[in-house]
């Protein structure tokens, strides 16, 4: 046990297929989760980073420690930002206003969205982030790395690393990435949005 511990799912292992199936949730929060968590904890005595928060860790660390602590708020993130499949699931609030103003409807930053994370080559992550000024952005992030990183507030992700989607999809990226809208708990996202301006 360290200090930090992995997160508990707001749904059950089954609740988010067919799109993410009970056997690919269980491998990528039971055990690739739980490993990033576990290096974490490991890496963190003596870095002089005890007892910082997950974001300031991953802004004031490197090597094996900022990799782990990286991968947890990815996946804390990620994981808690889903809900069971919704037909005409789509954007609410503030954060619906924000993608209308600047990618002009929901299918255009749908498609920028997921062109970035198909054209992100290797692994990692694409996000959609705010700035202090409350526009959004999106970013590709390579391996374990974060919006936080380049003084963006994350606020929506996909993990465009293969242990996300292959046992389901294969080599299908585009297919899992578009499939991905289906669970988006979009009160999650507009929540982080609307929290991001109070910081
Ligand atoms: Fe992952």
């Amino acid at each position: 046990m360290g200090p930090f511990e992995l997160i508990s799912l707001p749904y059950a292992s089954d609740a988010l297929e067919p799109v993410i199936s009970g056997e690919t949730l269980s491998f990528h929060y039971g055990k690739h989760l739980q490993a990033y968590v576990n290096g974490l904890n490991a890496a963190l005595p003596g870095s002089g980073l005890e007892g910082y928060r997950l974001e300031d860790i991953v802004m004031k660390s490197e090597g094996a420690l900022r990799n782990h602590a990286g991968q947890t708020l990815n996946h804390n993130l990620y994981f808690t930002q889903f809900r069971t499949p919704g037909e005409g699931n789509k954007p609410v609030g503030n954060i619906a206003e924000a993608i209308v103003q600047q990618f002009g409807n929901y299918e255009s930053f749908q498609k920028t969205f997921v062109d970035a994370g198909v054209s992100l080559f290797g692994s990692g992550w694409v996000w959609l982030s705010s700035d202090t000024d409350g526009k959004i952005h999106i970013t590709q992030e390579t391996n374990a790395a974060n919006p936080v990183q380049r003084g963006l507030r994350p606020l929506l992700t996909f993990d465009v690393w293969e242990h996300a989607y292959y046992l389901d999809y294969q080599n299908r990226r585009a297919d899992h990435l578009n499939a991905l809208w289906q669970i988006v708990d979009w009160n999650v996202v507009n929540g982080r949005f609307e929290a991001s301006w109070n910081l």
